[in-house]
């Protein structure tokens, strides 16, 4: 078995991510350079980044393209290596939730950046996020109205756009930050060899398949086939196929069932105990234990030392590392071994004992971790188990030598895949003498072997056959395969109306004496009491009737602008339409009234926009 710490990708997704992200923060404020943040000249100027200057910019924007849909993909592989590895419960709470968290914040960093670039799938994505919102009819009036017709999209909500794009990204990093905080000696880098193999990876994806935009957005049309991105995009053909209120339940339900799979019980070992009397302070526990679950903290017992340990016990693993590290648990010649930090459920005087007890005469004895997968004993070698490899003191296997055994052997998962992270690595540093506590120089090394379990499936050929096939996956799933919008021969109709509804009260005008007699800012000409009539629509195409309803009024109050939107997939062709739209549903309430023939070719999007202001009843 081989000592040196893994390199398989699979074991370094967080770093992996950190990684990405700066591989994509790096490209992206090349792209920001040449970014044009207008409606009218944003596409012109990625169009004219990819094409003018395809050996470089072209080159950025790909890897921006790329980079970000492998930072999804590791995200996800990341949460689901976790959650196999049931790395959700007890102390490992903080960081489940946080990465839970993280998804949202890479979600919404991703799906913007599709906006800002107003092709087709750019539109089609921020009207298929506005549809959603919409599903909660905030009150302002539908988001998508932002969306609708050329007049409803502005430079200014192209700034937005931009403001979103950077300060998303930016809380995302800071939530990455916040989610390594309860972890120590943390992995954010990848080892070189990783991140170069990433990095080209990326660069041949990107001059393979380079990132091209799909045709400027248009209005009034939806095309046969979009070529969308499902690593960021799949949400817009889900909501299409159910509801946007559907949508909205997947996404709680999954983020709720995510967020409270922490709160599934199972007992929880004993955290590390601090044995007062021994501890001198050092510090060394508080420095290996990979979970920060050690402070130290001025000495409250009088002592000639200026600290002592402390163990934060929702924070403990209960791994044991902090008693391998501690320079007092060393077995004595008589009495017990006594730490200065130990693990109740696995004390280091037990294993000592059970060392005593063993027959070691020329057989060999082997510490095992207790996570380790795959066992590989040597022949008739008495095993001793241990909470990880790095619970073992390095006087314990001077001892076990001492007691007669003719070899000792630690066993435990590879540095990089060990189960309390820093276990494999600190044991093996500290046996060779980089790390405190020492193995006694006087120790007959060949007598002493580390065995890390190595994942049988990180050959380097399969580890190469693992990136060709992520290679093909983020070229092939960043556009393909195509989503069609439409079904064959559909066109699309959407309606919206925003308008309050007549006052159930007339409002009164009020007479000069009535002003004079209060205060000044309340000197309104009218005074109205609340509540409004429904709005009654109905809108009729080729005879069918698709909507024939009274919208109640918004607000508590119900004297709010009544709202809707909705959106109808038709079968193409000339057909009648008739819109009419009421303000009250009492004969005489004024009312607004359109009938025409339209033709619906297949794929038309035509607009029913009820705006009075305008001439009433649009068909944009
Ligand atoms: C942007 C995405 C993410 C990044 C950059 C990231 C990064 C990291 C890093 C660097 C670590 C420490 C690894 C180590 O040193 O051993 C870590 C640990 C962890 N992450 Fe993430 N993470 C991300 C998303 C997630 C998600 C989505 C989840 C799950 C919901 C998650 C759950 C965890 C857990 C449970 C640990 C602790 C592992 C342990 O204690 O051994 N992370 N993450
Ligand atoms: S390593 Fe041992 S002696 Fe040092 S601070 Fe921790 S418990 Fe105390
Ligand atoms: S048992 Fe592990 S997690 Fe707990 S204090 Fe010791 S080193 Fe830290």
């Amino acid at each position: 078995m081989s000592s040196r710490a893994s390199d398989a990708p699979w074991h370094h997704l967080g770093a992996l991510g950190f990684f990405l992200f700066w591989v994509i923060a790096a490209s992206g404020i090349y792209l920001f350079a040449f970014f044009d943040t207008s409606v009218a000249g944003a596409y012109a100027s990625v169009e004219r980044l990819s094409r003018e200057q395809w050996w470089f910019g072209g080159v950025m924007r790909s890897l921006h393209r790329y980079g970000s849909d492998a930072f999804v993909a590791v995200a996800l592989l990341h949460l689901l290596r976790e959650l196999l590895a049931g790395h959700f419960r007890g102390f490992r709470w903080f960081s489940w939730a946080t990465g839970v968290v993280l998804l949202w914040f890479i979600y919404a960093s991703g799906i913007v950046g599709y906006w800002l670039v107003w092709d087709r799938v750019g539109q089609f994505s921020a009207t298929a996020a506005a549809e959603w919102f919409d599903a909660f009819a905030l009150g302002a009036g539908p988001v998508v109205r932002n969306f609708l017709t050329p007049a409803d999209v502005s430079d200014r909500l192209f700034s937005l756009f931009v403001f979103l794009h950077i300060g998303v990204p930016l809380a995302l990093l800071m939530v990455m930050w916040v989610h390594i905080q309860r972890i120590a000696h943390t992995d954010t880098n990848p080892p070189r060899a990783l991140g170069w193999a990433v990095l080209g990876t990326l660069f041949a994806v990107s001059l393979a398949r380079p990132a091209q935009s799909d045709a400027a957005a248009a209005f009034g049309a939806l095309p046969p086939q979009l070529p969308l991105d499902w690593f960021y995009l799949f949400a817009h053909p889900l909501m299409y196929a159910t509801s946007p209120a559907v949508l909205w339940w997947l996404a709680a339900a999954a983020t709720l069932v995510l967020l409270a799979l922490p709160l599934i019980a199972r007992r929880r070992p004993a955290a590390a105990r601090v044995n007062l009397a021994r501890c001198t302070g050092c510090g060394h526990c508080a420095h290996d234990c990979p979970y920060l679950a050690i402070s130290l903290v001025p000495r409250s017992d009088g002592r000639a030392f200026l600290r002592q340990a402390v163990v934060r016990a929702e924070q403990c693993a209960a791994c044991g590392i902090c008693a391998g590290s501690c320079p007092t648990a060393v077995p004595p010649l008589r009495g017990p071994v006594q730490p200065g930090i130990d693990l109740p459920a696995r004390a280091l005087q037990a294993i000592r004992e059970q060392i005593d007890r063993a027959n070691l005469e020329r057989r060999a004895l082997v510490f095992g971790c207790r996570h380790e997968r795959s066992r590989d004993p040597v022949a008739g070698a008495c095993v001793i188990e241990l909470e990880c490899a790095g619970q073992l003191p390095p006087s314990f296997l001077d001892y076990a030598l001492r007691r007669g055994a003719a070899a000792v052997s630690v066993t435990g998962c590879r540095p990089g895949a060990c189960e309390f992270r820093l276990g494999a690595g600190w044991t093996e540093q500290r046996i060779d003498g980089t790390r405190e506590p020492h193995l006694n120089a006087n120790v007959a090394r060949e007598r002493i072997r580390l065995q890390w379990w190595r994942p049988r499936n990180t050959a380097r050929a399969i580890q190469v056959a693992v990136f060709i096939v992520a290679a093909a996956l983020l070229a092939w799933l960043s556009f393909d395969p195509p989503y069609r919008p439409l079904g064959e021969g559909e066109a699309l109709v959407r309606v919206i109306v925003v308008h309050a509804g007549e006052r159930l009260v007339p409002c009164r005008t009020l007479s000069a004496a009535e002003l004079a007699a209060r205060a000044p800012n309340m000197r309104a000409p009218e005074e109205c009491a609340r509540g409004r009539h429904p709005v009654p629509v109905r809108i009729e195409l080729g005879g069918k009737v698709l909507i024939d309803e009274q919208l109640a009024p918004s607000g508590i109050a119900r004297d709010g602008a009544a709202q809707l939107y909705r959106r109808f997939a038709v079968a193409a062709g000339r057909k009648v339409l008739r819109v009419r739209v009421a303000e009250a549903p009492r004969p005489g309430a004024r009312a607004w009234e359109r009938e025409a023939e339209v033709r619906l070719a297949p794929g038309r999007v035509l607009t029913i926009d009820f705006r009075p202001q305008q001439g009433g009843i649009l068909f944009l």
